[in-house]
């Protein structure tokens, strides 16, 4: 910190997650076995548009990581406010120390392209199979492939076409 040449102006920044603001999303997932699980995820963004892609970056120990690296799939659930309890939760507990899912009611659906709940309590979810990883530090960040969106009609046009300017986001 504190450079001699620094401009005029500027002072030098921390360096750590300054893309921001970043999305706040729930990433749910399910295991071989079958278990659910979901998790608060802010390293997410739009990789590829052609084919449509997504990265999340997950720390290797969280609870929900064996879980997406086991089943190569993930969703990702965009967050209005309402959700905000929720997300905070969510973001703040581990499934290692309990269910934290049964603890906040979470609605779980199937997935329809993959094998991973959705939240239909977002107004998004954005279905995906792993198509690559890179361990970037902290986070791997997986690359999905979207198999298919689930959008509510509210906010969706005849040709699914989002108004993201409805979801009032966290
Ligand atoms: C705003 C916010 C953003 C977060 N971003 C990430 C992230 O990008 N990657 C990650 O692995 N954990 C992230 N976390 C932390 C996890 O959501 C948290 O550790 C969670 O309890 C993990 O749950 P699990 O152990 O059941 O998988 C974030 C938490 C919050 C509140």
């Amino acid at each position: 910190m504190g450079t001699t040449n620094a401009i005029e102006g500027k002072r030098e920044g921390k360096k750590r997650s300054c893309l921001q603001r970043s999305p706040a999303v729930l990433v749910s997932c399910r295991g071989l076995d079958g278990e659910n699980n979901v998790l608060a995820v802010g390293y997410c963004c739009n990789c590829s548009f052609d084919p449509p892609m997504v990265m999340v970056g997950i720390v290797p120990t969280r609870y929900s990581y064996k879980l997406i690296k086991e089943s190569g799939c993930f969703v990702v659930n965009l967050v209005d406010s309402h959700y905000q309890d929720t997300f905070d939760y969510l973001g703040s507990h581990s499934k290692r120390d309990g269910d934290k899912l049964a603890e906040k009611n979470v609605r779980l659906l199937d997935g329809k392209a993959v094998n991973a709940p959705i939240l239909p309590d977002c107004p998004v979810n954005i279905e995906c199979t792993i198509v690559d990883s890179i361990v970037t530090g902290s986070h791997e960040m997986f690359i999905g492939k979207i198999e298919y969106v689930h959008a509510d009609e509210a906010i969706t046009d005849e040709e699914g076409k989002i108004d993201f300017s409805q979801i009032n986001f966290l």
